[in-house]
């Protein structure tokens, strides 16, 4: 969906450019389709936080009972002020890593919260801290894809989880400490493709109820995320109700292989969030390279948001679909979109080996805004202040068409704010 240009010019006199806007509206949307996949507490849905941490969207989540999957001590803790509750039963947050960081440790054993454990001596470290009691393992299944190559999430050249044959090594190591597993857990990408995604859980499902009878204490079983979006044909609908389908007969073979009740859970992230986010920037101006003999010309829109607010482009090479403010149904041309950072990959327009792909796009005009979308995932959460440009605020607009701004602009005090000259003693 396309924001109101009026709208767009009011918010950005207010606050500036570039700035993100989430839609209340699409937001909720997506909410409903997820709920509609599950049946509490037989199928359970979570929220992987890490897509959109922000208090806002945590309270969204919150208010449907849609649970937390969080990566870090601090996640932990944002789910936390956020309104979540602490406890393991149930386990409305869950810690998924493959490694304690920082605080991390302390914050699932302070605040009663379920480790789902991705590296074998996760349970040691656990145990060194005085910590008896229920887990979760994260198995690598040995299968699985990303949205893009980078993102492998399952098979040898995965970082992620405990090798799945090791499954019960795991479990008699963990009995040793004291410690039960109540879950296991996979995450195995989003596809890329719908049925590829469909035919991969089907398959994990299988793989799990195989283990399930030789885990005495497994309680549930985390199918993970992966929903995808279709981020260049954006109106496009999966056939969903596969999904949910899958989801209950899983719970049903998953219950019929242990004797007992097995609950699944779900963990989306970006599904939930990813076309509820826009990022709004302000065209600079439009300049051209020539042809010689390195390569063709290109025509550049400079605008000043870059892979600081928006990463997924430079990173891996992701699509968004971009707009020319006021511009819809002009002609196009070959336009590279480009932002303000000192990298020659600050670029928004990559094709999927990563080099430059000119947008066809209607010729913008120094001063045009331009919107980038199906940011809501990945985007703010993984926006940086690289050369030391503050981060950009978030906006919420509200079904009624309210807006507040949900974070302001990062000052150029908060970025040096960190700096300290504290000398450390050497022993
Ligand atoms: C463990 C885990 N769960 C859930 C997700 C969410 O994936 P998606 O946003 O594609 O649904 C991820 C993504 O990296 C993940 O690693």
């Amino acid at each position: 969906m396309s924001h109101d240009p009026s709208l767009l010019e009011s918010l950005a006199r207010q606050v500036g450019t570039p700035f993100w806007v989430y839609d209340a509206k699409v937001l909720r949307a997506r909410l409903r389709q997820v709920k509609a996949l599950t049946s509490p507490p037989l199928v359970q849905a979570r929220f992987a936080m890490k897509a959109c941490p922000a208090t806002a969207v945590l309270k969204e989540m919150l208010a449907e009972d849609i649970w937390i999957d969080a990566v870090s001590g601090n996640e932990v803790l944002r789910a936390l002020r956020a309104g979540y509750p602490k406890g393991k039963d149930p386990a409305k947050i869950c810690f998924t890593a493959d490694v304690f960081r920082d605080n991390a440790l302390e914050v699932v054993l302070d605040n009663d919260i379920l480790p789902n454990i991705g590296s074998p001596n996760m349970i040691q470290q656990l145990a060194d801290a005085g910590y008896r009691g229920p887990i979760s393992v994260r198995l690598n299944p040995g299968f699985g894809h990303g949205h893009v190559n980078a993102c492998d999430t399952g098979g040898p050249s995965s970082k992620h989880g405990v090798w799945f044959e090791e499954a019960q090594s795991i479990a008699k190591e963990a009995s040793k400490h004291g410690m039960q597993i109540v879950m296991i857990h996979a995450h195995i990408g989003s596809g890329p493709q719908f049925t590829e995604l469909h035919d991969n859980l089907s398959r994990l499902a299988a793989d799990f109820a195989a283990i399930a009878p030789t885990l005495p204490d497994l309680r549930s079983v985390s199918l993970g995320g992966g929903i995808p979006h279709d981020y260049r044909n954006r109106d496009a609908a999966f056939p969903l109700e596969m999904l949910r389908d899958l989801f209950q007969q899983a719970q049903k073979d998953l219950s019929a292989a242990a004797g007992r009740e097995i609950h699944v859970e779900i963990e989306p992230g970006r599904f939930y969030v990813a076309p509820s986010g826009t990022l709004v920037a302000r065209v600079h101006d439009v300049k051209a390279t020539q042809t010689n003999a390195k390569g063709e010309g290109v025509t550049f829109a400079m605008i000043d948001a870059g892979f600081v607010d928006l990463v997924r482009p430079a990173m891996y090479g992701s699509w968004h679909t971009i707009e020319v403010v006021g511009r819809e149904g002009e002609p196009t041309e070959p336009i590279v979109v480009a932002g303000p950072l000192c990298e020659s990959g600050d670029v928004f327009t990559r094709d999927d080996a990563e080099l430059l792909q000119p947008r066809a796009l209607p010729r913008p005009q120094p001063g045009d805004l331009m919107t980038l979308h199906d940011g809501g995932a990945y985007g703010y959460a993984m926006a940086s202040n690289y050369n030391s440009i503050g981060r950009a605020p978030q906006l919420w607009l509200e079904e009624d068409g309210s807006v507040r701004m949900i974070s302001r602009r990062e000052t150029i005090d908060e970025v040096v704010d960190l700096e300290t000259d504290e000398a450390l003693a050497l022993d």
